[in-house]
């Protein structure tokens, strides 16, 4: 995971190297004189280092919302679907996509000019830089990466067809958490 665009994780690292070093500074001043450490002030440190320290992988997979989101993109790009996270495609995509709403995957999602400039420039910000978004993929989809067919390729051709389905960009479908940018493997449910 490409730690530039997931400011939760970073924050996550920034709490766990806090807790670590306040860990370390507990120990260091409390070794002269050892009575002035009292067990539970160290077992409290330690804890929450430990914790952090399991929590940060778990967040680090889990949580794709953009660093800072949106209001005009969570209007207007949830008409049909739910808000893509924006790292899951290189910039070049996002602005060839957002160069052609008018003719979107077989839609007209054509917008005001003003707001479009707003969207497209805000995605090129937001865009993704990481291992999810090193090349363009097939007609922009997100759903046509390499890392999305090799993610899913458990996912059989008839599953993604059935009706509580319908299409791979439907993700929330089967990721209870997409519309709160969890995509975590432990919180996929595929349903019937
Ligand atoms: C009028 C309905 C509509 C609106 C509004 C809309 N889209 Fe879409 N979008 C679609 C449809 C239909 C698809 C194709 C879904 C499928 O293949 O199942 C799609 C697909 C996509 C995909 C590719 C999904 C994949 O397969 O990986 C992206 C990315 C996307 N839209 C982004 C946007 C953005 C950004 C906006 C806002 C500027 C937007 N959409 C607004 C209808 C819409
Ligand atoms: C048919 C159900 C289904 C749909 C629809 C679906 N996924 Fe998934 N997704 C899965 C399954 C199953 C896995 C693999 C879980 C595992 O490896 O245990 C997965 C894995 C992932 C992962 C990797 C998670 C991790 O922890 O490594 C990401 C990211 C992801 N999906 C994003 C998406 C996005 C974005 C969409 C929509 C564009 C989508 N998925 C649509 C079922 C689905």
């Amino acid at each position: 995971m490409n730690t530039a665009m997931n400011p939760l994780m970073n924050t996550a690292m920034d709490a766990s190297l806090n807790a670590s070093s306040t860990a370390t500074r507990t120990v260091r001043a409390a070794r002269t004189p050892w009575q002035r450490l009292t067990g539970a002030t160290l077992l409290t440190a330690l804890t929450a280092a430990g914790w952090l320290a399991f929590a940060t992988p778990a967040l680090a997979d889990g949580n794709l919302l953009p660093r800072t989101p949106l209001k005009a993109y969570d209007a207007e790009c949830t008409a049909c679907h739910i808000a893509f996270p924006p790292a899951l495609l290189p910039a070049g995509s996002w602005a060839r996509l957002m160069g052609r709403l008018d003719n979107h995957y077989g839609s007209d999602a054509a917008l005001d000019p003003k707001v479009t400039a707003e969207i497209t420039a805000w995605l090129q910000r937001e865009a993704g830089t990481g291992k999810r978004a090193r090349s363009e993929p097939p007609e922009d989809r997100i759903t046509r990466s390499a890392w999305f067919e090799r993610k899913h390729d458990e996912v059989r051709a008839d599953i993604w067809k059935r009706a509580s389905i319908k299409s791979p960009a439907n993700c929330a479908a089967c990721h209870q958490g997409a519309e709160r940018g969890d995509y975590d493997e432990d919180s996929v449910r595929i349903p019937r």
